[in-house]
């Protein structure tokens, strides 16, 4: 077996996943078409190419997210979608999987809350693939907003697991949520926030989730690595960091390995994820994971540290945990096994 097939075969567990951003450059045409709505770009290669954002990049990244979103106008839409992507996970052997949506952009092109869910659902229960739903904020707009959202998903708690923050990071800091954070929390919600990459302020932005909104997990986060008691503090405080080496459409390959590298040998709970696997030329996990293997010369065992990582990270009951690890750490072993014997 070599290190391509192994990571192809690992069980997997992704924490940091946009449905929104697992729409193909082909179905966004064909639902723009359905939906009537007027988009920029006309052809799979006019979106593809608008895939390399340039700077800067979150705000350009997000504007291209955004365009693709407005395409989704119905609960039919959202359900195929979704379907779509859970049928990517089996052919990935990702077993589960805990997926962000953004309800506000969806309400505001008229899908109501519920059917949103429904739709969600829909395609979730005859999938193979576990999932659990992230319901993710969008930091650029009110605190009001945040929390009618939070009164909506109250209805939902069976099936919406965790509260999240996204979108433009730059003069919205945290504690601008921190009234929805503690309700969350008050309801029962698991609670996770993204800490950008080379954003101003990171770093004061990771303090506050971890010590003001108190989070379990904080997406992406790399900044935590400039600071060695925020460091201390996630390790004691068991907060996974979801890190996504993805890479640009003109980027030389995986950003952040030095970082991811150095998570791993600090014992930062970090794992792997692709974010917007349609949107970034990393895609979906196994060749984001084989091209991060690749390039930072991970070991097995250490790639299989990653997965460990999210498997423990991710908000499932333990007992279902324990039979993921005890896979994952049986894949190992066969791996090695066969290494040692060819
Ligand atoms: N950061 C912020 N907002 C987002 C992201 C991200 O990585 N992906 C989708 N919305
Ligand atoms: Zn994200």
């Amino acid at each position: 077996m070599d290190m391509k097939q192994f990571i192809q075969e690992m069980p997997k567990a992704e924490l940091h996943l946009h449905i929104e951003g697992t729409v193909s450059p082909k179905r966004v045409l064909e639902l723009a078409d359905r939906n009537g709505v007027n988009i920029e770009f006309k052809s799979e290669k006019e979106l593809l190419d608008a895939q390399d954002y340039g700077t800067p990049p979150l705000e350009n990244f997000l504007k291209y997210h955004y365009m693709c979103s407005d395409v989704l106008r119905t609960g039919r839409d959202i359900f195929e979608i979704t379907q779509d992507y859970l049928e990517k996970c089996v052919i990935e052997n990702t077993r589960h999987v805990e997926l962000s949506f953004d309800p506000q952009g969806h309400l505001e092109r008229g899908i109501e809350f519920g059917e949103l869910i429904d739709a969600l659902n829909k395609a979730r229960k005859d999938s193979p693939v576990s999932t659990q739903l992230v319901m993710c904020m969008n930091r650029d707009r009110t605190l009001e907003s945040a929390l009618e959202m939070l009164k909506l998903a109250e209805d939902y708690k069976d099936d919406i697991v965790g509260l999240g923050l996204d979108s433009v990071e730059e003069g919205n800091p945290p504690v601008k949520f921190q009234e929805y954070y503690d309700r969350g929390r008050e309801l029962g919600f698991k609670l996770t926030a993204h800490c950008d990459c080379d954003q101003n302020n990171a770093v004061e932005h990771a303090r506050q989730c971890i010590h003001d909104l108190g989070v379990h997990r904080i997406d992406h986060g790399v900044h935590v690595m400039d600071d060695p008691q925020l460091i201390e503090d996630v390790k004691e405080r068991g907060i996974t960091l979801t890190m996504c080496p993805t890479w640009r459409l003109g980027d030389p390959g995986p950003r952040r390995i030095p970082a991811i590298r150095k998570m791993l040998e600090m014992n930062v709970p970090a794992c792997l994820n692709t974010d917007d696997p349609e949107e970034f030329a990393s895609r979906y996990m196994s060749n984001m994971l084989s091209v991060v293997q690749e390039q930072g010369e991970f070991s097995a065992e250490e790639m299989t540290q990653f997965m460990r990582n999210a498997f423990v990270g991710s908000w499932i009951p333990d007992a279902r945990r324990g039979a993921y690890l005890k896979e994952l750490n049986a894949h190992l072993n066969t791996f090695k096994y066969k290494s040692d014997t060819s």
